[in-house]
C-alpha cells in the first residue's frame, strides 16, 4: 500500500474515534493514542520528505504546524475530567479541528504528493508507515510495581537503612 493510501486509511480510524470520544474517556484515550502515533509517523515517513521539495515546503510546514496546534488542544482537553461538562466541548472542538486538518490533507496535500513522488517511493514509505504504526499501537508497556513510595521520603529512608539507623533505634529501645 502506498503511503497516501495508508494515511487515508488511518484518517478513517481517527474520524471514527473522534466521533466516539465526546464524553467517553476510553474512546478519548484510544483517539489520543492513534492521533499521536499518526502525527509522529506521518511526519517521519511523509512530511520530512515532502518538505524538502521546494514547491511543497510551505504547505508541508503549515500541516506540521497544525499537528502542533492539535496537540495543544489535546493537552487542554486532557486537563478536564471526563465527567466535567467542558470535557465533551473540548473534545468536540478537538475533533472539529482535526477533521479540518484531515480534509485539507486529503484534498490538497496528498494529491500534490502523488504528483511529486515516484510511485516506488510512495510505496516504500507506505510500508514503513504501516509497520511503524502497527508496532507503536501494539506496544505493551510493563506495569510499574504497586509498592513505589510516593511520600517523597524515600531517599531519607534509604540513607537511614545504609547507616543502620533503623536497627540502632530498635536496639536502643530495648
Ligand atoms: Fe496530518
Ligand atoms: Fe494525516
Amino acid at each position: 500500500m502506498d503511503v497516501v493510501d495508508a494515511l487515508i486509511e488511518h484518517h478513517g480510524v481517527l474520524r471514527k474515534l473522534a466521533d466516539q470520544a465526546e464524553g467517553d474517556a476510553t474512546a478519548f484515550e484510544e483517539f489520543r493514542r492513534h492521533l499521536v502515533v499518526h502525527h509522529t509517523m506521518e511526519e517521519k515517513y511523509f512530511y520530512d520528505f515532502l518538505q524538502q521539495i521546494a514547491s511543497a515546503r510551505k504547505d508541508s510546514l503549515e500541516a506540521v504546524n497544525e499537528h502542533h496546534i492539535i496537540e495543544l488542544i489535546l493537552k487542554d482537553a486532557e486537563d478536564f475530567p471526563p465527567e466535567h461538562e467542558r470535557f465533551a466541548i473540548k473534545v468536540e472542538g478537538l475533533g472539529e479541528y482535526t477533521a479540518h486538518h484531515l480534509d485539507e490533507e486529503e484534498a490538497d496535500i496528498f494529491p500534490m504528493a502523488r504528483q511529486l513522488f515516484a510511485a516506488s517511493d510512495l510505496s516504500a514509505l507506505g510500508g514503513l508507515f504501516l509497520e511503524a504504526k502497527d508496532t507503536l499501537l501494539n506496544v505493551g508497556l510493563p506495569q510499574a510495581p504497586s509498592g513505589i513510595d510516593t511520600t517523597g521520603s524515600g531517599a531519607a529512608k534509604s540513607l537511614a537503612r545504609g547507616l543502620g539507623i533503623g536497627s540502632l533505634k530498635k536496639m536502643t529501645r530495648r
